[in-house]
């Protein structure tokens, strides 16, 4: 048997990687120069994603010129855009400059994140990053953390160490079979789904989660949690946790971190801030005295898929004391075990997953190619349109603010409709191609929602869209 050459049929020549980053470079500029022109939302052409859906699977395969063919006539046309100037749903930003070349360099070596000697460097990477961002909110030494693939699954990695925390040594072999009281957690009605999700899958069941009513400013009622807890003690029931947002995600309202915090110390709870949305303002002068206050917290999501621009995915959790997350999550066969090194971690044994891809690599590169300030230039940039959207708003007959503007989200109506012909003015919008906004839902009522993370919107796309709105609600019954 033969078996030196020929090489793999999975791999390129020289010539044809040159072709490649030549094809993906000219695909690259055609499209950051055309996307400004672009429907924001695609009129989908379903003939052709179906046709895509029932190709079966190809024996042979297919040129790079004809891969990236369909990709521009089908993937492109039927795409939303995130880097177009009226792409303000959800919390999704436009990618910075530097993170889809970090995505692409970091497959290319493929370094495996789960143990340090596979991927030293990017060990030494993801170190750096976490080490930053902790940091950031004058956590201790004693803090670890890591990458994850986004804001749920940092608030899943934080509560899976709340969880352990509170059955003690335990938890990893009694799991939630011990016959203890039930475990409770508290949080408001404004947070994140992510947060009911992380309950019914860590097993302690949404039943035990309480969302506590918010005050005017839609901020967690401190009153509220400890009526809420005194109760739960009372019958029984065993309170281990509190989960305060730093950034809502309706209207943006961050909780009063410092007082959970004390009220957490006073009660023996872990406090786990949910800063998926809002954490990374702390970089600004504006949040930093509200979001230091994080610091005090046993655990944090943050997500620089958010405020540091990076394309999906990429989230992060920090743990106050990194010995938790250990006891929630390390596992050491003899097949993985190889060596330890004072310098490294082992990430493996501080989330769920064992492959990791290196998406540290993006998170460094956005903030060494760009630098801290320029995110603080940004962060207030997002601010201030939200601020003046807010106050076009205000001098409109035919629309209102749902909500206080305090952050970069902008939560309106249009007055002379009811929830169903809000939703109706919304499905318009977004189906014309002009713009892409998502829903608002503050206080039962249901409107419209501008989230600002997008580098490219200006004081003129707001206008736009404010006109645009208005019009389409002027034919809406
Ligand atoms: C407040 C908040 N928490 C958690 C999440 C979930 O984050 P991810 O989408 O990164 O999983 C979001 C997403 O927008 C959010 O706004």
């Amino acid at each position: 048997m033969q078996l030196e050459a020929p090489p793999s049929d999975l791999l390129f020549s020289p010539d044809e990687h040159e072709r490649a980053w030549e094809l993906f470079a000219d695909f690259a500029s055609r499209y950051l120069a055309s996307v400004a022109a672009r429907p924001v939302y695609p009129e989908l052409d379903r003939p052709a994603l179906r046709k895509i859906m029932q190709t079966p699977m190809p024996r042979s395969g297919t040129s790079l010129v004809e891969l990236l063919e369909e990709f521009e006539a089908v993937i492109v046309p039927n795409a939303t855009h995130s880097a177009h100037p009226r792409f303000l749903p959800y919390v999704q930003p436009t990618p910075n400059a530097i993170a889809p070349y970090a995505d692409a360099v970091a497959s290319l070596i493929s370094q495996n994140c789960n143990l340090w000697h596979l991927s030293p460097s990017a060990n030494a990477v993801e170190q750096t990053v976490v080490r930053w961002f902790a940091d950031l909110y004058g956590f201790p030494s004693s803090t670890g953390g890591l990458i994850t693939s986004g804001g749920s699954a940092a608030n899943l990695v934080g509560l899976t160490a709340a969880r352990d925390h509170a059955l003690g040594p335990d938890a990893r072999t009694r799991g939630l079979q011990g016959n203890g009281p039930p475990l409770v957690l508290y949080t408001s009605d404004e947070v994140h789904s992510s947060i009911d999700k992380a309950v019914s899958i860590l097993g302690i069941g949404t039943e035990n989660l309480r969302h506590i009513p918010t005050d005017a400013a839609f901020r967690m009622r401190i009153d509220l949690l400890e009526a809420a807890l005194r109760r739960d003690r009372a019958e029984g029931r065993k309170p281990f946790c509190v989960v305060g947002s730093a950034g809502t995600v309706t209207t943006g309202s961050v909780d009063p971190i410092r007082e959970l915090a004390a009220f957490c110390k006073q009660e023996g709870l872990w406090l786990h801030i949910d800063g998926a949305y809002g954490a990374l303002t702390v970089l600004s002068q504006r949040y930093r005295a509200e979001m230091s206050a994080i610091g005090l917290a046993d655990s944090v999501s943050l997500d620089p898929h958010k405020f540091l621009f990076c394309p999906a995915e990429a989230g992060c959790v920090l743990v106050r004391d990194r010995a938790h997350l250990r006891h929630a999550f390390s596992a050491t066969p003899s097949y993985l075990t190889m060596s330890e090194d004072p310098d490294f971690i082992d990430f493996a044994n501080y989330g769920p997953q064992l492959t990791r891809s290196f998406k540290a690599l993006k998170v460094w590169w956005s903030l060494k190619r760009f630098g801290a300030d320029a995110y603080v230039r940004v962060i207030d940039r997002m601010s201030d349109l939200a601020a003046y959207m807010a106050s076009a708003i205000e001098e409109r007959a035919d629309l209102e603010l749902l909500a206080p503007v305090t952050f970069n989200c902008v939560c309106f109506r249009v007055r002379s409709l009811d929830d169903a012909g809000n939703r109706t003015v919304l499905k318009r919008l977004v189906d014309s191609g002009d713009a892409f906004l998502g829903p608002a839902s503050v206080n039962g009522r249901i409107g419209l929602r501008a989230c600002f993370m997008n580098l490219r919107t200006s004081q003129s796309d707001i206008d736009f869209i404010l006109d645009r709105t208005g019009e389409i609600a002027a034919g809406t019954p």
